[in-house]
């Protein structure tokens, strides 16, 4: 297993160019199940996630050419498509299940296997079901796996009990095939899902209001071949000016959709941090010491959960008290204990946690326990006096393209070691 050995209290300086969004990428690799023809995707990131969606596609009977270096996958339909995603793939990442829908759609049975829970919650599928039924789908629950069939998916009007951002993908996939027209209510609005409608109908698909909270599909017979170019990670790219915000740096990332993250350079601003936007180009400067900022999660275009941990990590060197409160995800505090054992002072109550910030935290071996978690520990070990152990890495290979490069390349002292793991 992979580790990093970070040694921390560097200024990070210099310019980091961000990767295209692993977010995007996954539904839309889904998404491409329903077309016909070939399919050219540009910018794509080399995460282990997308070439565990990789694998799905090719166990589907896709032909897929990838090359990282041009950042372009070419995908090749075939005549038979195989309408079983298997739990050895699903269980490695479970946005594999966003193939449900357009399996469904395209082929009018999938057998999927139901995705486990991960670290930060149980993560049900309840909402992607129900909207499926609702265009027609019989699903049958049994062993582990979801079995959908339809003879034809009919529009209707689906609610969202919540903004949830894969059943809305999964949803307006499989409406994308459907007789009629689908209204989803209450959908998700995250830039992700604004790109996967871009993306299908660039294949032909008549796709409305993607990003607001009413999305309209109008069913079409199939859909052709087309090509589409990701855009960059929001979630990166805020990582990084955390990055930058915590070790007292001076940044310049290029590559930002500025307009996917207002709510993360306000709370930012906020805490002090100075920001110079040109174009998709962002300087990020630090200030003295981090002012203490509250931060509450919320669906787009609210705080993303996916940023609270990096942010928490930052909260805990701000001169003051701060309240961090998660209210998308059950179980997203798993960055805290490892936070503690830096000599962050916090406490979890409920789903919130107060911080009272600390002139440094200090080096010491932590175990990353989920993505997000996992970058926000490298953050505090950038910033921490002292050297930092970051185990179990492979939860940041999922979400980071060649994460300790850019990081070396802005003047880390970070490399990546094996270990023996003994659990
Ligand atoms: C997507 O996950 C992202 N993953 C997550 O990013 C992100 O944190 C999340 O959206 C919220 O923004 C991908 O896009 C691949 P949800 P998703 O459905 O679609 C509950 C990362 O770090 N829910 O919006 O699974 C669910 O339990 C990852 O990049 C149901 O109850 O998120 C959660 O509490 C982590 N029933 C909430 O909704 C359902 O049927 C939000 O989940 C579906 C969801």
């Amino acid at each position: 297993m992979d580790k990093f050995v970070i040694k921390g209290g560097k200024k990070l300086s210099g310019t980091v160019s961000i990767s295209g969004a692993k977010n995007s990428t996954l539904p839309i690799l889904a998404g491409a199940i329903l077309s016909g023809d070939n399919v050219l995707i540009r910018n794509i990131p080399d995460l282990k996630d997308v070439r565990t969606m990789m694998d799905v596609l090719r166990s589907l009977g896709l032909r897929l050419t990838e090359d990282f270096d041009s950042r372009e996958l070419h995908i090749k339909p075939s005549e038979k498509l195989n309408i079983e995603a298997p739990y050895e793939l699903i269980k490695q990442m479970r946005a594999s299940f966003f193939v449900l829908g357009p399996l469904l759609a395209r082929m009018g049975k999938a057998r999927v296997a139901l995705p486990g829970g991960c670290a930060i919650g149980t993560r049900p599928v309840d909402i992607h079901l129900k909207g499926l039924e609702q265009l027609g789908a019989k699903i049958i629950l049994g062993h582990g796996y979801v079995e959908a069939s339809a003879t034809k998916l009919v529009g209707n009007n689906v609610y969202l009990d919540f903004p949830s951002v894969g059943a809305t993908e999964n949803i307006m996939m499989a409406a994308t095939l459907a007789e009629g027209t689908t209204l989803i209510e209450n959908a998700a609005k995250e830039p992700e899902i604004d790109d996967l409608a871009i993306f299908l109908n660039t294949l032909g698909a008549k796709i409305k209001g993607a990003g607001t909270d009413i999305i309209e599909i109008t069913g079409v017979k199939s859909l052709k071949g087309g090509t589409h170019s990701i855009i960059p990670d929001r979630i990166e790219a805020g990582t990084f000016m955390v990055a930058a915000a915590m070790t007292g740096g001076r940044v310049k990332i290029e590559n930002v959709r500025l307009d996917h993250l207002e709510a993360v350079i306000a709370k930012l601003q906020d805490a002090g941090v100075s920001f110079f936007k040109s174009g998709t180009t962002i300087e990020v400067v630090a200030p003295e010491r981090l002012k203490p900022v509250n931060i509450k999660s919320f669906p787009y275009p609210g705080f993303p959960t996916d940023m609270q941990p990096q942010f928490m990590a930052a909260m805990t060197l701000a001169k003051g008290t701060s309240c961090i409160q998660e209210t998308i995800f059950e179980n997203r505090f798993m960055h805290v204990a490892e936070l503690k054992r830096m000599g962050a002072n916090l406490q979890i109550k409920d789903r919130s946690v107060i911080l009272e910030g600390v002139k440094h935290l200090s080096g010491a071996p932590v175990m990353a326990s989920d993505l997000r978690a996992g970058a926000a520990l490298v953050l505090a070990a950038l910033s921490a006096t002292g050297t930092s152990e970051i185990l179990r890495v492979y939860h940041i290979d999922r979400g980071y393209e060649s994460f300790e490069k850019k990081l070396i390349g802005l003047g880390a002292e970070i490399s990546r070691e094996k270990y023996n793991a003994l659990f």
